[in-house]
């Protein structure tokens, strides 16, 4: 079974996450959940949603998910031994960027991200921010010199979406792609090009 690590932090934009997480639980993808103390509080504040009580209804449903301590620095994802396929952090946090891009590994979600790099894992990272500073901008390319996917939420308008679930699923759909995992979240250009 492949192993997939979805980590969330306190940007704006966790609805991504939690559509993101149902989608790989349904092709039968483990999926390790590791979500920063701000992004808990953000999520609530966006969305209703509380992290721990989704979970729980999550795993009524499916087995194969968990949700991670962030300060378990003891957890398999932490280590470069225990494999797991694939990283995407989002929505990502500046914070969380600048972490990563410095090496600082000192919670769960920014280990992980280091031991991808370390590993030569795939990473995608989605930011969230607007406008961006040079220094932003600066980690970005630091960390996409280094491989990692930078794929910034940012939704298209040519498949005229026609709801807020319509943009989430681009995202979402685009995350997939990069991970060459099928999907039909949106309408793909080469379906309606000759429209
Ligand atoms: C409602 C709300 C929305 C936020 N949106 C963003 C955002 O889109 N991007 C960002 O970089 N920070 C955003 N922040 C600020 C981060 O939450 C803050 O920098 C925090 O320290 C990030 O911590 P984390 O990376 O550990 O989750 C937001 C904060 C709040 C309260």
């Amino acid at each position: 079974m492949k192993k997939i690590v979805v980590g969330i932090t306190g940007a704006s934009g966790s609805i991504y996450a939690i559509r993101l997480i149902e989608e790989l639980l349904k092709k039968e993808i483990f999926v390790h959940i590791i979500c920063t103390d701000n992004g808990k509080k953000v999520m609530k504040y966006e969305t209703s949603i509380d992290l721990d009580e989704w979970f729980i209804g999550l795993k009524e449903k499916y087995d194969h998910v968990k949700l991670e301590d962030i300060d378990n620095l003891f957890s398999g994802v932490a280590s470069g031994s225990y494999k797991f396929d694939a990283m995407i952090i989002l929505p990502c946090s500046m914070g969380t960027l600048a972490e990563i891009s410095m090496g600082l590994a000192k919670n769960l979600l920014c280990r992980a991200a280091d031991v991808s790099l370390k590993e030569n894992r795939r990473l995608i990272i989605v930011p969230r921010e607007t406008p961006l500073n040079a220094i932003h901008l600066e980690n970005m390319l630091k960390l996409s010199r280094l491989g990692v996917t930078i794929l910034p939420a940012v939704p298209g308008f040519y498949h005229k979406p026609q709801s807020m679930d319509d943009l989430i699923n681009f995202v979402v759909g685009k995350i997939l792609d990069s991970l060459s995992i099928e999907n039909t979240l949106f309408t793909k250009w080469e379906d309606h090009k000759n429209d």
